[in-house]
């Protein structure tokens, strides 16, 4: 899973030390960090400490003569999804609001299109002055966030607001920031990819060519959408994703005992897998001799998982199928939705190019149960995010109706 960019820009303070702490638990966490630093904040904490905490270089200087880069700042302000000032001083709240761009902090701050966070640190009377009040209305405006600092004893042994907020707080305002680019958060996905093999003995088999990247693009798809994800995985070489519980088996009657276990916890079901339809009604103990005539195997029908699936639908599961045609792809398709009881199918061609087996892209027709949609040539994972995007779509539509 493609980590959460957060850029740490550390300000000259004695809170700079609680940064430290933030780093370092960030870091544990689904996010990649760097630091900038100013000039005044290497007087409290050395970079060294967010290098080793962050893993990344720590810079404080825009005309460092051996910077690996020499448009850093700008580089580093497109890597960023999020800019956290912590602790902002109110100097740099003040420069950073009216556009002041002197030195690395400042001048990434400008570059950066990002969501900005700002947590100020200062002394009471400075926190009160009305400039600075001022500076954090300005911000506001501007969209920032602020995470208001507390009241408490402050080290110049004043007390009053002007304490940086908890790191506790801090990192939950970082999380609730992500978090909320989760629309599937609470929701589980439930998705078959790859083959199944049919064994005839213990050294053949029947098989297709399903590599299973389709249901791995949109499993990888729904983790990032915040969904719990299982996958059952026919023989694929692919490595499991990350955060996702990857269940593999072998043949269709495995991948319909696991798909069954699963079921009742599934919000939305997607059957991707190229689920072999027939396998050989005697599998061979030891490996079947040849000798000089034919072979005949007999094949009896493997259950149909999806029609299964689609006859126990509860209330509260959408199903979406898929459907691997090479002729008449919309009226097929569509008798597929139909007899399996789907509410959704994903319809692609063999012969067309960039689609079906192995690929990294695939072109396919979406079929709803009215409406029927000719989606242009995707990225597997880009289709991934469109069929979840569609499932919500019809879960937040029966739930209105
Ligand atoms: O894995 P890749 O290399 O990335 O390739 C992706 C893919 C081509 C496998 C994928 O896009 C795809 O089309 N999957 C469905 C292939 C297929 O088996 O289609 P079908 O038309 O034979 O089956 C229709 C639906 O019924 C499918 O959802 C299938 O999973 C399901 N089915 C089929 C037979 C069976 N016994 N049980 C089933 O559940």
């Amino acid at each position: 899973m493609a980590k959460k960019h957060i850029l740490i820009g550390v300000t000259g303070g004695i809170a700079a030390y609680k940064a430290c702490d933030l780093v370092s638990r960030l870091s544990k966490k689904e996010y990649e960090i760097k630091v900038i630093m100013t000039e005044h904040a290497t007087k409290f904490v050395r970079p060294l400490t967010f290098e080793t905490l962050s893993h990344n270089p720590c810079e404080s200087d825009l005309f460092k003569e051996d910077l690996c880069d020499p448009i850093y700042h700008i580089n580093l302000a497109k890597w960023a999804d999020l800019f956290v000032i912590v602790p902002c001083s109110a100097n740099v709240l003040a420069k950073v609001v009216h556009g002041i761009a002197d030195d690395l902090l400042s001048t990434t701050f400008l570059a950066c299109t990002c969501q900005k966070m700002i947590c100020p640190a200062m002394n009471v009377n400075m926190y009160e002055n009305e400039v600075t009040q001022h500076n954090i209305q300005l911000a506001r405006q501007y969209g920032y966030t602020i995470v208001e600092p507390v009241v408490g004893h402050l080290a110049c042994n004043d007390t009053g607001k002007g304490k940086l907020a908890s790191v506790d707080e801090i990192e939950k305002e970082i999380d609730a920031y992500f978090k909320k680019d989760e629309p599937l958060k609470g929701k589980h996905v439930l998705i078959s990819a790859g083959p199944t093999q049919e064994a005839i003995d213990p050294v053949r088999f029947i098989s297709n060519h399903s590599s299973g990247k389709q249901g791995y693009a949109i499993a990888k798809a729904a983790k990032e959408l915040g969904a719990d994800v299982t996958v059952v995985a026919g023989p694929v070489n692919l490595v499991d994703l990350e955060g996702v519980e990857t269940i593999h088996v072998t043949s269709a009657m495995d991948m319909f005992e696991a798909m069954k276990a699963n079921l009742d916890k599934a919000n939305y079901i997607i059957m991707a897998a190229a689920v072999a339809d027939y396998r050989p009604e005697i599998i061979a103990d030891q490996k079947i001799k040849k000798d000089g005539n034919d072979m005949v195997v007999h094949l009896v029908k493997n259950p149909d998982i999806l029609a299964y699936i689609g006859s126990h639908k509860k209330d509260n599961q959408i199903i979406c199928g898929f459907a691997m045609e090479t002729e008449n792809l919309d009226t097929n398709a569509r008798e597929k939705l139909e007899k399996k009881n789907c509410d959704m199918l994903i319809a692609n061609n063999l012969f067309t190019e960039g689609a079906g087996f192995k690929t990294d892209t695939n072109v396919v027709t979406l079929l709803k149960k009215n409406e029927t949609i000719h989606l242009p040539k995707l990225t597997k994972e880009e289709l991934g995010y469109k069929i979840l995007e569609t499932l919500q779509e019809l879960e937040n539509y029966a739930s209105r109706n």
